[in-house]
């Protein structure tokens, strides 16, 4: 293993993901740029590289197993892996009426939001297994907790509906549950961050908080001590219901 931590970021090249790589080589760490695009990832770890980042790109389509294996392979050469944020996610396009959705939709948003991260973290599990302070983040929603959902009779309190991605957040938490109890007994933490409704393209920039602001639950859960908290759902101000 490399003596610098080594984390692995996914959708890296832009919005929150950009600022957790910023935020986590702020720290010293060395951190991959996971990103799918070619010309869009070297531009990512080029401005990463300026302000003084340990940074590496690391092209990865989380939607394709040989693209996912070849990073794997890659994370490997540069040292190994200590950290895991599974931040690449979509929306699959607002607002998403139940009656209107093309099953694509829904299709496209389970495929990145769900099966990537299960693949990501099948693939990365054997280099974080020999990490000693291994860590797994997964970008959640708060959109994907039920009790928000239906606290209020209001249809549209925590956003426009949307039923490809909120749903597709929610099985990414029952996903991660069902990992934190399988992984119980080894050191690897893994929890659901939420950052909060930020200004990305994910939302045609509506949202009210900045990137940086939206990577800081994925820091805090990255950064966790060895006797921190796994299988929880967190924001910045504590964990959320389910
Ligand atoms: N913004 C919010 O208000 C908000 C709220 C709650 C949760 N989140 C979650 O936070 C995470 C980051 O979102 P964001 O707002 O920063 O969105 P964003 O600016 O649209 O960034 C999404 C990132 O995911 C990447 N990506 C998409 N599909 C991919 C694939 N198949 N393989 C690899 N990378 C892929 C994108 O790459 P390309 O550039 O190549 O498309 C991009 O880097 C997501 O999981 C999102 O659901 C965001």
């Amino acid at each position: 293993m490399s003596e610098k931590t080594i984390a692995l970021v996914t959708g890296a090249n832009k919005g929150i993901g950009y600022e957790i790589a910023a935020g986590l080589g702020a720290r010293g760490w060395k951190v991959g740029v996971g990103a799918r695009d070619d010309a869009r990832r070297e531009e990512a770890v080029e401005k990463l590289r300026a302000d003084g980042v340990d940074a590496f790109g690391v092209p990865l389509d989380v939607t394709d197993d040989a693209s996912v294996t070849a990073a794997a392979r890659l994370l490997e050469e540069q040292g190994g892996l200590d950290v895991l944020v599974n931040n690449a996610g979509v929306t699959g396009g607002l607002p998403q009426n139940p009656t209107e959705v093309s099953v694509e939709t829904m299709r496209e948003a389970v495929e990145v939001n769900v099966f990537g991260v299960v693949r990501t973290i099948n693939a990365m599990l054997p280099l974080l297994r020999r990490s000693s302070s291994p860590r797994i983040v997964n970008m959640s929603s708060s959109v994907g907790s039920l009790a928000r959902q239906t606290a209020t009779d209001d249809p549209l309190a925590v956003g426009p509906l949307s039923v490809a991605y909120s749903p597709s957040k929610t099985y990414l938490n029952a996903v991660t549950i069902q990992y934190a109890k399988e992984l119980r007994d080894t050191d690897i933490l893994i929890n659901l961050g939420c950052p909060g409704f930020v200004a990305t393209d994910l939302n045609g920039f509506r949202g009210v908080r900045t990137p940086e602001e939206g990577a800081r639950i994925a820091i805090t859960l990255a950064t966790l001590p060895d006797d921190g908290p796994t299988g929880g759902y967190f924001e910045d101000a504590g964990p959320i219901p389910w």
